[in-house]
């Protein structure tokens, strides 16, 4: 059982709710009781709130919460903690932390697994830490952890300037490889090589297969993570070195495809991928741990930030979402609560 809550905590919470699965406009605020932690849980008051874009795959009705999840949007939030559970571990009433969730995090007060909080890094604020669990997380588990990521490796980026795109080329950067990335404007790549990308490719002037052909003489880079999909894995297959990997982590151009698998016998590629959310509390919980000890080093002294785009407040999730439809963005979209 739960600790009790404070007497100060309200019963009820704002939160955002969908109507029906669509568009943007079925988003709106409701209210429901505050959640109560369980043993191994913690209570956070939500400062602030990431959006990602499974968040867009939710409300449409196409990426459900896994079995035991807040139905409530969201997942990853900064704030608080309020309440632990009897066997929350470290955690303190009073702790500032960032969490991954795998939902709820659309909300005033969101209950976060122990293992899957961290401390907010160094000086960063809360709208800051909160644009950092989803991408990090997930860029940490299959750049490195899957696609075992070397020092003075090469490594494409599909996507450089998304969420995922501006933490893994900053991450790679920082672990020493050199650094390819893909973005579709002239804007967008200067913002790829601002954040350290040693080449980037705006894909739509220019073939990404050539390019990296051609800055790596003839050779392919040792590492591609791709959230694109469909025509983009023949050519993945193209452009990795010989003991290649390609990690795939989400398939916006479709996940059928037509492949000659011969390349991947030739160059003795890799072909692997994960997908976050429904991995188990013990799995991301050391996740957590690796990002505490390698990564967190990192942003207390500012070699890697979380890259904010803009802040919305919690009743304007619609917009939010409607900006990251929109695809201008460079980094991540927070909700404020
Ligand atoms: N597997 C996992 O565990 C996991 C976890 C989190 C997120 N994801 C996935 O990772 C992706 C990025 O998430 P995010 O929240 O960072 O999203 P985001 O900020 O909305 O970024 C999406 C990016 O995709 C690019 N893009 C869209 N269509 C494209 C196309 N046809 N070809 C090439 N690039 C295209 C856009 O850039 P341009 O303007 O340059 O095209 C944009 O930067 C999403 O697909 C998400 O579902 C997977």
């Amino acid at each position: 059982m739960a600790d009790a809550l404070p007497d100060a905590m309200p019963d009820a919470m704002r939160f955002v709710t969908m109507s029906a699965p669509g568009g943007p406009e079925v988003l709106h605020i409701d209210t429901r009781p505050v959640p109560r932690p369980g043993p191994a849980e913690v209570l956070v008051r939500v400062a602030a709130a990431g959006v990602n874009r499974p968040d867009l795959l939710q409300r449409q009705g196409n990426y459900g919460p896994p079995p035991g999840a807040s139905d409530i949007l969201g997942l990853e939030i900064a704030g608080t903690v309020v309440a632990v559970g009897s066997h929350a571990g470290r955690w303190r009433v009073g702790d500032t932390v960032c969490a991954l969730l795998a939902g709820g995090g659309y909300a005033e007060y969101s209950v976060a697994p122990a293992a899957q909080c961290l401390p907010v890094p160094g000086s960063l604020s809360f709208v800051e830490a909160a644009g950092i669990p989803e991408t990090f997380f997930t860029v940490w588990t299959n750049l490195f952890q899957r696609g075992g990521l070397q020092c003075g490796e090469t490594v494409l980026i599909h996507g450089g300037t998304s969420g995922i795109g501006t933490t893994a080329i900053q991450l790679a950067r920082a672990f020493g490889a050199r650094v390819f990335a893909t973005a579709g404007s002239a804007a967008k790549c200067a913002a790829c090589r601002e954040l350290g990308a040693d080449v980037a490719i705006d894909y739509r002037a220019d073939d990404f297969v050539r390019a990296v052909s051609a800055a790596t003489d003839g050779r392919g880079v040792d590492v591609i993570l791709d959230m694109v999909g469909g025509s983009y894995v023949p050519r993945n297959l193209a452009a990795l070195a010989v003991e290649g990997r390609l990690v795939q982590i989400a398939f916006m151009q479709g996940d059928k495809v037509d492949l000659a698998l011969y390349p991947l016998m030739l160059k003795r590629l890799t072909f692997t991928g994960s997908t976050l959310r429904p991995r188990t509390v013990a799995q991301k919980g050391a996740i957590a741990r690796e990002l505490e000890s390698m990564v967190w080093p990192l942003l207390r002294d500012g070699t890697v930030r979380p890259i904010i785009s803009r802040t919305f407040a919690l009743d304007r999730a619609a917009d939010a979402h409607r900006e990251l439809e929109a695809g201008a963005h460079i980094g991540k979209l927070i909700l404020t609560v």
